[in-house]
């Protein structure tokens, strides 16, 4: 398929690749590239990205985007062969959790690394990347250390500054592993500072793992059976991802292991409330304030059913959906239209007969521009072929099934016009890898681009601050 798509430009982490690449939809050329191990990163699992609207409205003369990597035993999960940890590949600068910020120049054609942002702050985080809707910051967080960052927006060779870091812990109602987050328990916010004595914050690289790996899509479980390591699983709360509310303040940040979310407000770097995802217990959960020294809040929860995973908020402001994994294998969909986020409720949830089990599981999700439709990719176990499913958002009900879209399908994007959706898929394997493209509104298929790498993630860079909201902004 070489359909011309539009003037966008498509840029995808290529993860176990270990840089990223932009494609220009108009034409399906690579415009520019970038391995980040030229930069003497020894493991640099790119992982999740995102872009920064282009201060000239115009992409195709430059942009620059924010891109998480893993590292450290992360490339071990995979099955290969690999010497790079005799090697002594994963020690001192193979650790991963860079935040690296690249700009491309439409006038050298290039990419080039501007800054690593885990080093000029001192937060190394390697998962989701957000631009906050007004394009002048991003958050950033991880799962495995439980942290999540607001950073400033810098431009060229500026420097980033960390606005505010929070970590979640969980204190368990039970002492058995197995019960440590059905039980119910305690969910603990803690503010973080810099370090005195580096004036940078102390959480390069590995520094601050809980568990020694990421948990892999549908894997929370594995946690509670023992069977992913690290220092600290009991305490584990799984701080993946922050979704922003294109309306206002408001972050979600997601707590995979505590089935919801804490709404913070980013005016006041307060937390306001805890969502709850799952089909057991209050949707909407008081969060209080137990100390000063440091800033620390606790939410309680008498039980959780289940992990959560992606969510996000729709472009017109009515929703807030959030993956329910495992246990239960639904999306949770809030009314959200309250200016006050303790009024959001949980309206219901959508599910398939087809969700049966742990898998075909709800995974990475977008809406369309208009808000009118939900895209969902639906994730089945390796090497079997993923699906797309297509929700209307009035009825909460699935219209539309593609199914064998391709192995591992992951964020899916639509084109700024409302005119394509774009699904990435292969995700973290040496799989069939490429871009399925439909019809936004028609759900129609177009076809395949090749799109070379085991993607995690993909962002069609905007061109004004406005297109955030349907950017990798709002949705992981
Ligand atoms: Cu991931
Ligand atoms: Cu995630």
């Amino acid at each position: 398929m070489c359909a011309n798509l539009g003037k966008y430009i498509y840029l995808t982490p290529q993860k176990l690749g270990g840089g990223t690449h932009a494609v220009d939809l108009n034409g399906h050329r690579t415009l520019a590239w970038i391995a980040y191990w030229n930069y003497g990163d020894t493991c640099p699992i790119s992982h999740h990205l995102a872009a920064f609207p282009a201060d000239s409205g115009d992409p195709y003369k430059g942009f620059e985007f924010v891109n998480s990597t893993q590292g450290g035993d992360n490339i071990l999960m995979y099955g290969i062969p690999t010497k790079i940890k005799e090697r002594g590949l994963l020690d001192k600068y193979g650790q991963g959790n860079h935040i690296y910020r690249v700009g491309y120049s439409g006038e050298t054609g290039q990419m080039e690394l501007l800054e690593d942002i885990a080093e000029t702050t001192g937060i190394g985080l390697g998962v989701h990347t957000t631009i906050f809707p007004d394009g002048e910051g991003f958050a950033c967080a991880d799962g495995q250390k439980d942290i999540a960052a607001f950073f400033s927006r810098a431009r060229g060779h500026e420097k980033t500054k960390a606005l505010m870091a929070f970590r979640a812990d969980w204190i368990a109602n039970s002492q058995w592993l197995g019960e440590t987050w059905t039980k119910g328990g305690t969910i603990r916010l803690t503010r973080l500072s810099p370090s005195l004595e580096l004036g940078k914050y102390d959480y390069e690289g590995t520094k601050g793992n809980k568990l020694n790996y990421e948990m892999a899509p549908m894997a929370e479980l594995l946690v509670e059976r023992g069977q992913i390591p690290g220092d600290s699983p009991r305490t584990l709360t799984g701080l993946d991802n922050v979704t922003h509310d294109p309306r206002g303040p408001w972050s979600a940040m997601c707590l995979r292991m505590c089935g919801g979310v804490i709404i913070l407000d980013r005016s006041n770097w307060q937390p306001v409330c805890f969502l709850n995802a799952t089909d057991r217990g209050e949707d909407n959960i008081p969060v209080k304030k137990v100390s000063s020294m440091p800033d620390t809040w606790e939410v309680k929860l008498p039980a959780v059913k289940n992990p959560v995973h992606e969510a996000g908020f729709n472009p017109s402001g009515r929703d807030f959906v959030i993956c329910n994994n495992l246990r239960d294998n639904s999306v949770a969909h809030f009314d959200v239209a309250n200016a006050d986020p303790r009024q959001w409720k949980r309206r219901g949830f959508i599910r398939s007969a087809d969700w049966k089990g742990e898998f075909p599981a709800p995974f990475h999700l977008c809406f369309s521009v208009d808000g009118s439709k939900l895209f969902l990719s639906v994730l089945r176990p390796k090497p079997a072929m993923s699906d797309v499913a297509v929700i209307d958002t009035r009825t909460w009900k699935i219209i539309k099934t593609f199914r064998n879209v391709g192995p591992d399908c992951e964020t899916a994007h639509v084109t700024y016009d409302g005119k394509y959706v774009l699904q990435i898929f292969s995700g973290f394997q040496r799989l069939p890898a490429g871009v399925f493209v439909f019809t936004q509104d028609t759900l129609e298929p177009v076809g395949y681009a090749p799109n070379f790498g085991g993607h995690h993630d993909c962002v069609v860079v905007p061109s004004k601050v406005e297109e955030l909201k349907y950017s990798r902004c709002c949705t992981v």
